[in-house]
Order: structure tokens, then sequence, then C-alpha cells
């Protein structure tokens, strides 16, 4: 991609957007799994979800069935979640702690680095054709203790493919310390890239999120671009302050914004050590699966203070808002009225992601 560092948005010549069949039509989604998602990058989980040896977790990649687990080694890995026997989805849970994996159809065991264990039905002569058979690694990569999948073998390593994104993310000391509490999710009836658009800028948050404007200091609100993400964000108002809690300096810096190519949003408000991810997972090319992953100092929603409560109420409040807006906009997206928008100057954003949805489509 051609964004290096940060980019002047003076560069930047477009006024008309890219057009609304791109959101209308289910071509374009098909182009999108082929060359966005199954080459990108995709947070799958957290560190504090598989942190004792056997510990694992599935997960479901653009329709691919992933398994993370972390070895009786000690060693986490990544498998696709599928027998090598004759395909069947091979472990079930969601989550769970296991020292063998077994296949529910012809009972074929794994151990926990992917390699087979027992095929019962192949004895004798057989047993020479499945010595080779085991679990296919998928491309995984942990960086600040979240756990991303790559689908595609080839792909540029984790660090290397978003620019400084990871030192920045670094200097909010607390994450380390964070687990992952709580997530949820919501189908949107809107076409994937309307929320990442919606995200990518913030003129709409004076109209639509009068709590959000309420609480930052809209004068100093800043969105910067580099290579393969976006960063936004401004402190809190002097008097919104979060006066009584024990906080360090970086938590007390103010809401910070991340996007990252092409569908993941990470948000870190002001007040108690907090992080949120946002992944937008396409269903279909008119409807997207939102989720929604909290990360706080505690494990469980049942142990968050009543300050990280209300920051989970003010974001979900926030995204309530931002819901309506794109599932409204998508009705128009359908129209005849028009068939392209227009870009205002604060609106760079959103044009880098548009620019990089268009190069990677080859349109
Ligand atoms: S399909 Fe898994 S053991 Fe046969
Ligand atoms: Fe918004």
């Amino acid at each position: 991609m051609a964004y290096n560092k940060v980019i002047n948005a003076t560069q930047r010549t477009f006024e008309r957007t890219m057009t609304y069949d791109m959101y209308t039509d289910p071509k374009v989604l098909e182009k999108e799994m082929d060359l966005i998602f199954s080459k990108s990058w995709q947070l799958v989980g957290h560190v504090s979800q598989v942190e004792k040896a056997g510990a694992f977790f599935t997960a479901d990649v653009m329709g691919e069935p992933i398994i993370v687990i972390r070895g009786t080694d000690e060693v986490l890995r990544a498998f696709y979640n599928v027998c090598p026997h004759r395909a069947t989805k091979l472990e079930k849970n969601e989550a769970g702690k296991k020292k063998i994996l077994q296949c529910m159809y012809h009972g074929w065991t794994f151990k926990t680095d992917g390699s087979l264990n027992r095929a019962p039905n192949f004895r004798g002569e057989d047993a020479a054709c499945v010595q080779d058979a085991c679990l296919r690694p998928v491309r995984m990569e942990v960086l600040e203790s979240l756990i991303f999948v790559n689908l595609d073998d080839n792909a540029t390593p984790l660090a290397e493919s978003y620019g400084d994104f990871f030192d920045q993310l670094s200097k909010f000391e607390f994450l380390s310390e964070l687990k992952r509490t709580h997530r949820k999710t919501r189908i949107i009836k809107a076409n994937w890239k309307a929320f990442i658009d919606n995200y990518l800028e913030c003129d709409h948050c004076h109209i639509a999120h009068p709590s959000f404007i309420d609480t930052l200091d809209m004068k100093d609100y800043q969105i910067t671009m580099c290579e393969n993400y976006s960063i936004q964000g401004t402190v809190v108002k002097p008097d919104k302050q979060y006066g009584e809690v024990d906080l360090n300096e970086a938590e007390m810096q103010g809401g910070t914004f991340f996007w990252l190519w092409p569908n993941l949003m990470l948000t870190i408000y002001p007040g108690p050590g907090n992080m949120a991810s946002i992944e937008m997972i396409p269903i279909d090319h008119e409807t997207t699966l939102a989720v929604y992953t909290y990360y706080f100092r505690e494990d469980s929603l049942e142990k968050l203070s009543q300050e990280e409560k209300d920051l989970m109420t003010f974001a979900e409040e926030v995204r309530a808002e931002d819901i309506e807006l794109v599932e409204l906009e998508q009705i128009g997206f359908r129209s005849r009225a028009f068939n392209k928008g227009r870009y205002a100057s604060s609106e760079q954003a959103i044009v880098q992601f548009h620019e990089m949805v268009l190069e990677a489509l080859d349109e």
C-alpha cells in the first residue's frame, strides 16, 4: 500500500466518493472476500483467553473455522479447526481446556501441537497412509496481547503490516494488564464499509453524539492517517476528568481511536485502563456482524467497577447512535437518487480507506 507514515491531507484531491454499488453489489463483496479479507490480519482473540496449557478458543475467520490453542509445551498455535480425515469441524466448543482434541466423526485424536495422536479406524497397512495427517496450521501472530490470524500463508508479518501502529499502542502501558472482559455481537443492516466510513470522521459527532462531545474536547480533535491505519482522538474536557479515580497519566490522556485496515477498530477511552475492539465482519453485501470486545483489568462483567461500567454504557450509547446512522445510509445507497457522495476536507481518512479498497480490488 502506498501510505507511508503520516499522510498530508492536502495531497488528496478526491471530491466524489466511490460509487454506491460498492455498498450494494454482492459481486463486490465476493471480490473483497477474495482480495481483502483472505489476505489481511484479523483479530481473533486475546492472550488472557489462553493462558494455561491446553486452553483453547475457536473462531470463525471469514467462514474458516479456526482453533487457537496453548500446547502442553506452553506454545501458542493456530490451526484450521478441520479434521484431516474427512473435513469434519474438529472442536465444537467456543472455548475450553484439553490435552487431546478428538473428532466426533471417526474418533481421530490430535495432540495440542496439531500432530495426529490416534486414528482408530486406520489399522495395519492403513496406518502408513495417515502418518503425516496433522492439523493444518494457520498464520498467527501476537502483539500487545492481541492474537491475529491471517489466511494468507505469504502475508507480510503483522508488525510490518501497520507501520508504527504497535509502537503507538505500546505507549498505553496498562494494556499489558488488561484481560478480555466481555464480548457481544450485533447484526447491522448495512455494508461493512459503511460503518468504517462512519468511524473515520467525527463531523457527525456534533450532531449524533451529544454525550461524546460533552465529554471530549472537540476543539483539539485530530485525525492522522498512517501506513495502513489511522488514529484519531482528543483530550477530555478539564471539567469532565475522572478526578476521584487513581489513574496513571496514560489513562488520563483522552480518547484514542484507531482504525486498522481493513475492518478493525480499537478504542481507548479516558478513564480506568480500558480498550475495546470492534470488528466489522461481512455476512452479506448489506449485512454485517459487529463484534465488540471489551478489555479491562477484570476478566468478567461482574467484577467491573462503577467507572468501568459507566464507560461501557457510554461507548455503547455512542455505538447505537452510529448504527442507526449507517442503517439509514444503506437505504440511500440502494436508492437511484444518487450514485456517489462527496468528501469534506475533514474526511480524508475515509478517502484513505476508499483508496485502499479500490487498490486492493484493482478498480
Ligand atoms: S472426519 Fe474426523 S475422524 Fe473422520
Ligand atoms: Fe459516530
